[in-house]
């Protein structure tokens, strides 16, 4: 079929909207029509081709209504709402226990551009020549698009009574915050935890740490508004991380430490900042790795038993935790929805650019009506 899809190639500044043919779902994939798709943090890094090969369809935090299913799919109907996130292989050790966003082919089902049979969903026809192919599947949906083909495992069924265009973050963004303290780093009641960048990510860490009933919560930012933000959804204390001995007025929070610390930034200095302001026995988080060299000091891990820990996803299993921070959302505790800002689907490049800015924080682009 033919739909509209916004394409990443070399040399250009953001993605542009083009025509370009889908294939039909196969055995185990499903037609999803998007009706909203969110913008992460990785969506900008990747535009460039940084892992993922390119031409490509980026977008990995896509909602929309399914429109076709493949002869496999076997737990959703056509006209089910879902939410797309992640991709993962449902066979191997990781997946069998649960666990999908460490399933062993992980990286290439998310970054490869293709399905693992190396083929792709979706090209590029122009006039009679040879069509040129075009990546797909990005984390197992390349949801900056009118449709997509994803496989039955990335999709989450949600109430249809619930809006789209709100929802699409969850799918990355939010469940990567509000997982990392819950089921990752497993934060909760009394625990403290100073929260690195407060994007996205970071806010959806702080309402996360707020809902488990952290004692402690700092926001640490370089941006003002988003530390003012943070003190509304939850933190208890906004440091600015340009000022003067950030780390101290951290560990001063409770004297000691903390006993957490969850990192969104890449920049190294920061890393180091979230290892030094931990407690004793302490664990920092992190999300994306460091630009630049960067090495933790060992000596102070080792004296004080501290633990540094990688996080994908959230560590979260999104059909078991989606519904979870959905229900607390529509009981108004969890209100990730005062991150989104919406735009047209045409406006993906300002979008992007105002993403990057950082004057929005979660831009979601509205493809079509539910
Ligand atoms: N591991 C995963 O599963 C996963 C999933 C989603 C996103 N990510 C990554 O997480 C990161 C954060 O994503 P996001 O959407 O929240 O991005 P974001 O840019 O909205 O948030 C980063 C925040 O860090 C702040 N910041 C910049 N420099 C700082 C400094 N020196 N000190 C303190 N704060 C500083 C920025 O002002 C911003 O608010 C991205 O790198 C993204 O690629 C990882
Ligand atoms: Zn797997
Ligand atoms: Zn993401």
């Amino acid at each position: 079929m033919r739909i509209t899809a916004a394409v990443s190639r070399p040399g250009q500044p953001e993605p542009r909207l083009e025509a370009l043919e889908l294939e039909a779902p196969r055995p185990d994939e499903m037609l999803v029509r998007i009706v909203a798709v969110g913008i992460c943090h990785t969506d900008l890094h990747e535009h460039p081709g940084r892992h993922a090969p390119q031409p490509i369809v980026l977008g990995h935090e896509g909602a929309g209504v399914v429109e076709a299913l493949g002869e496999g799919v076997r737990g959703f109907a056509i006209g089910d709402h879902v939410i797309l996130s992640g991709s993962s292989c449902g066979q191997c050790p990781s997946c069998l226990a649960g666990r999908p966003t460490y399933c062993d082919l992980a990286m290439p089902m998310s970054f490869g551009g293709k399905r693992l049979d190396g083929s792709t969903s979706l090209c590029c026809r122009q006039g009679d020549g040879e069509p040129e192919k075009i990546h797909s599947h990005f984390f197992g949906q390349s949801s900056f698009a009118t449709h997509s083909i994803v496989p039955e495992r990335t999709a989450v069924k949600v109430d249809k009574s619930l809006l789209l265009e709100m929802l699409a973050p969850l799918g990355c963004g939010v469940i990567t915050g509000a997982g990392a303290v819950i089921e990752a780093l497993k934060v909760g009641y009394g625990d403290s935890i100073a929260i690195f960048g407060t994007g996205g990510v970071g806010l959806s860490a702080v309402m996360a740490a707020r809902l488990v009933g952290a004692a402690r919560i700092v926001a640490v930012d370089i941006n003002r508004a988003r530390l003012d933000l943070a003190l509304e959804l939850g933190a208890t204390h906004a440091i600015d991380a340009g000022g003067e001995e950030v780390t101290r007025q951290i560990r001063a929070v409770t004297g000691r430490g903390m006993s957490f610390s969850f990192n969104t930034t890449t920049v190294p200095a920061v890393h180091s900042m979230a290892l030094d302001c931990l407690a004793m026995n302490g664990t920092a988080g992190f999300v994306a790795a460091p630009r630049g060299e960067w090495a933790p000091a060992m000596f102070p891990m080792l004296a004080g038993g501290r633990q540094l820990r990688g996080i994908l996803g959230g560590d979260a299993n999104p059909r078991l935790f989606l519904p979870k921070l959905i229900d607390y959302w529509t009981q108004g505790r969890f209100p990730f929805d005062r991150l989104v800002t919406t735009y047209g689907f045409d406006e993906i490049g300002k979008a992007f650019h105002d993403c990057e800015a950082g004057t929005v924080i979660k831009p979601v682009l509205k493809v079509s009506e539910a």
